[in-house]
């Protein structure tokens, strides 16, 4: 029997805040028509200022376990996926152990943007499939309201705050991850970053007057990386797999752009049936996408014991990342 690493559930958490283009249109020069033309985003949640990532992110690994029927007390593991924690120390998956009672659980955090989910799912695999532990909680979440600049029109339609959580376990039947593919090209990092968040320039009142504790981006150039590079990776894995795209049944994108994730799904040759888009009522929560898409996709159906899912991801760093698997226990 081969050991595998099987995704067998899915939990989410969401602000009860609705920021809406309604509401946006108060607040910078844009309108409802352009944010939904060329973005595919109609609402976004936003967190009460103040509310930190692991008050989503608990939630979100609670209700993961409650469906899975796994106590915390069983976790071997927690890897928080995010560029917005808490804090940079402790990890956010360090409180999240506290706080759900994962009491032997190790815990720490993945910074690896919009593909973080995707990263952090590759190292639960790992793990699991090596051996190396029994069950890890796979959260990816961000607060991305926390490092939005609201007078910005550029970023700020696209942002939303909200988590999820999959439970990674071994398991010794079909179902399983198949493959990751992963890439990253650091050369374009300055394209899409929070240029005040660390040791190269510390929060003096000048920089945080710049607002360059704010995310910036260049949305164009990053618009036409994203559509290459994820259309891309996933090709590249289905041949590592030795697969066409018939072998899949569920797409699930990151979820940054509706005019991204169109081209790709057209690049793999997919009809949007077989494409999980949820970015309207959330928008781009950057590490909460995927579980955010997956818990989606459940909820109407449309991922079930044995669907054959390909995630894939792209963002800041540039870093990008596919992963194929068949969903569920067995
Ligand atoms: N409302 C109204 N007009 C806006 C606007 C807004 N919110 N934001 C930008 N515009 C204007 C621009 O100023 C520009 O005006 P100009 O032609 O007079 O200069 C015009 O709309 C077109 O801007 P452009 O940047 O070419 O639009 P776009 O079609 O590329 O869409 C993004 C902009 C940001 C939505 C798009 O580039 C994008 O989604 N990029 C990827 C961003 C991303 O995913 N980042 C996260 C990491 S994955």
């Amino acid at each position: 029997m081969t050991r595998r690493a099987q995704v067998v559930a899915v939990g989410t958490a969401l602000p009860e805040r609705r920021l809406t283009n309604a509401d946006l249109e108060k607040m910078v020069d844009t309108n409802d028509e352009w944010i939904v033309s060329r973005t595919g985003i109609r609402e976004r949640r936003v967190v009460e200022p103040g509310t930190p990532l692991s008050a989503l992110a608990a939630p979100a690994a609670e209700e993961c376990l409650r469906k899975a029927g796994v106590s915390a007390a069983d976790i071997d593991g927690i890897i928080c996926a995010t560029i917005t924690g808490d804090h940079v120390m402790p990890a956010t998956a360090n409180l999240v152990q506290d706080r759900i009672g994962a009491t032997k659980a190790w815990a720490y955090d993945i910074a690896n943007a919009c593909n973080g989910f995707v990263a952090a799912l590759a190292t639960a695999s790992a793990f699991v499939s090596s051996g190396g532990a029994d069950r890890i909680l796979v959260i990816g979440g961000d607060v991305m309201s926390s490092v939005v600049d609201y007078t910005d029109r550029n970023t700020c339609i696209l942002f939303g705050d909200g988590a999820g959580a999959v439970l990674v376990e071994a398991g010794e039947g079909d179902n399983g991850i198949r493959g990751f593919k992963l890439g990253s090209d650091g050369s374009f990092g300055k394209l899409l970053s929070i240029p005040c968040s660390g040791s190269a320039m510390r929060p003096s009142d000048e920089a945080v007057a710049a607002g360059a504790h704010f995310l910036k981006q260049e949305g164009r150039e990053v618009f036409q990386h994203a559509v290459r590079r994820m259309s891309q990776v996933a090709t590249q894995l289905l041949e590592k797999l030795n697969l066409k795209a018939d072998a899949i049944d569920l797409l699930v994108p990151h979820q940054a752009n509706r005019r991204i994730i169109e081209p790709t799904a057209r690049r793999l040759g997919l009809p949007m049936d077989k494409v999980v888009i949820n970015i309207a009522n959330v928008a781009n929560t950057t590490g909460g996408t995927i579980p955010l898409a997956l818990a989606s996709a459940e909820a109407d159906g449309r991922l079930t014991t044995g669907t054959r899912v390909m995630l894939v991801a792209f963002g800041g760093g540039f870093a990008w990342g596919a992963c194929y698997l068949t969903w569920g226990r067995g």
